[in-house]
């Protein structure tokens, strides 16, 4: 598969998707140790519907990367920014990586700075959010790092396996975040 370089880490890079990925990704959202994380675990996700999906967004110009490994340019996972407001220049993200042995070795991190550089110095935003399930606490790690604070909880929104979590919200403005890659091409 042939991914470009839009947004470049030192550990992964962010490249325009390829609906030819759609398989890759429908493996990774069935499995729920990772779409436990996400909202999708109650959906059924197969591949035509992975097509159509990311068919639409390619159609329409919607602000999704594949995430890909920069050691050896295997795709590993997606983020996307979405819910854009221009008025008031506010988004969400999301992300995932599909790939379980990159889990926790600073992909994820990497991969969302590289997301948020690009909405706060390219897409001009100033405030994003992003939800994420109170037991994700790998996820939760990962935004803190980044520099995403907690701003409320939905208490006991997300059931899952019998028991009550709360949904938490969490942002970051474009003055608490330091441009990662695109401080490169400042005039
Ligand atoms: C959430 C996700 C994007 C994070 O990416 P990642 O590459 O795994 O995360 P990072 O390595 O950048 O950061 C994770 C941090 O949490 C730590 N961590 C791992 N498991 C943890 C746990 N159970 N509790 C607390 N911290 C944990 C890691 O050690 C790391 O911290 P460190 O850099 O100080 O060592 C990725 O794990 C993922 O996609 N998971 C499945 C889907 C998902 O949860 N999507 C997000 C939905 S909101």
């Amino acid at each position: 598969m042939k991914y470009y370089k839009k947004l470049i880490g030192e550990q992964c890079y962010l490249s325009p998707i390829n609906v030819e990925d759609a398989d890759q990704y429908c493996i990774w959202l069935n499995d729920l140790e990772v779409s436990s994380n996400l909202l999708i675990f109650s959906q059924q996700l197969s591949l035509e519907r992975e097509k159509s999906i990311l068919q639409d967004m390619i159609k329409n110009s919607a602000q999704i990367f594949a995430i890909v490994d920069a050691t050896n340019d295997k795709l590993i996972g997606n983020c996307s920014i979405f819910r854009i407001n221009e008025r008031n220049r506010k988004a969400e993200v999301g992300i995932f990586i599909g790939d379980k042995n990159c889990w926790s070795k600073g992909y994820g991190s990497e991969a969302l700075s590289l997301l948020i550089d690009y909405g706060f110095n390219i897409l001009n935003l100033n405030n994003i959010m992003l939800e994420v399930f109170g037991y994700n606490e790998r996820a939760i790690k990962a935004y803190k790092k980044i520099g995403f604070k907690e701003i409320g909880r939905r208490r006991e929104a997300i059931i899952f396996a019998g028991d009550k979590h709360d949904e938490i919200y969490m942002d970051i403005l474009a003055s608490e975040f330091e441009s990662i890659y695109i401080k490169k091409y400042k005039k």
